[in-house]
C-alpha cells in the first residue's frame, strides 16, 4: 500500500519525502488555506518539490465549480504546471463528467469526496485514476467504515476497473491497518498520523528494558 502525505505544508513534504520516501502527495482546499499561501503559488512550490520524480500530486480544481467545461478548462491547466498532478475533482453529475473528458485527454483524475460504492463505481466508469473514500469524515458523523473499503475494492476488482483507491481522511493507525487489509493501494494521512503510526508505548517499554541491560552489561575493559 503506497504511502501519501495529506497536506500542503512544503516543511512536512520535504520531511516526509525525507524520511519515509513519500510514495506521492494530496492537497485539498483546507491544507492549501492552512499553507498561508496563494493556492498558485504553494502548488508551484509543492510542483518544484517533486520534479524529476514519477510521484503523484493530487490538486485539487476550486470547488465552486459546477460545470464541467471549467472543471475541465482548470483541470487541464493544472495538468500542464506539472507531469506529477493529478486533478482532483469532487463526486458529483458534472464532476464525473469533467473525470471522464479529462481521462480521454489523458489527464489523471483523483474523484475526491467519495462517500458510497455507488459514486466509486461512477468515477471508475469516468476513468479516474484514484477513487478516495473518506473513512475519518464518515466515522465523525458515527458510520461505520468497516467494509466500505472492502467493498469499493471488490466492487473493482470484480468488474475490472482500473482505478487505484486512495483511503483518505485517516486518523489513527488502526484506520491504516484496516484499509490496508482491506485493500486500499494507497493512504492518505496528515504527518502527525504517520508518526503516531510508527510508535507504541510498548516499544517505549521496551527500548527502557534494552537501555537498562545495555548499561548493566560490562565493558569491553572490564
Ligand atoms: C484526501 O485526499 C483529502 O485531502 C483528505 O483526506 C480530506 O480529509 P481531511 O483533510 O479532513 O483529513
Amino acid at each position: 500500500m503506497k504511502l501519501f502525505l495529506d497536506s500542503a505544508i512544503t516543511d512536512e513534504i520535504k520531511h516526509s519525502l525525507e524520511y519515509w520516501d513519500l510514495d506521492g502527495l494530496t492537497t485539498n482546499p483546507k491544507h492549501i488555506k492552512n499553507s498561508g499561501k496563494p493556492f498558485f503559488r504553494v502548488i508551484e512550490e509543492i510542483a518544484g518539490l517533486f520534479s524529476g520524480t514519477d510521484k503523484p500530486v493530487s490538486v485539487e480544481v476550486d470547488p465552486h465549480l459546477t460545470d464541467w467545461e471549467k472543471i475541465v478548462e482548470q483541470g487541464v491547466k493544472l495538468s500542464k504546471m506539472s507531469p506529477n498532478f493529478v486533478v482532483k475533482v469532487g463526486a458529483s453529475e458534472s464532476g464525473f463528467k469533467a473525470i471522464r473528458e479529462l481521462t480521454q485527454l489523458g489527464i489523471r483524475t483523483n474523484a475526491t469526496l467519495i462517500f458510497s460504492v455507488s459514486q466509486a463505481w461512477h468515477a471508475a466508469r469516468a476513468g479516474a485514476y484514484f477513487i478516495s473514500p473518506f473513512i475519518g469524515w464518515k466515522e465523525a458523523y458515527g458510520e461505520s467504515t468497516t467494509t466500505f473499503i472492502l467493498e469499493v475494492a471488490e466492487m473493482l476488482e470484480r468488474h475490472e476497473y482500473d482505478s487505484q483507491i486512495i483511503a483518505a481522511a485517516i486518523r489513527n493507525s488502526r484506520q491504516i491497518t484496516d484499509v490496508a487489509l482491506a485493500g486500499a493501494h494507497c493512504v492518505t494521512a496528515g504527518l502527525a498520523v504517520y508518526q503516531e503510526s510508527m510508535q507504541n508505548p510498548y516499544t517505549v517499554h521496551g527500548e527502557k528494558i534494552f537501555q537498562a541491560a545495555w548499561d548493566e552489561t560490562p565493558s569491553e575493559d572490564s
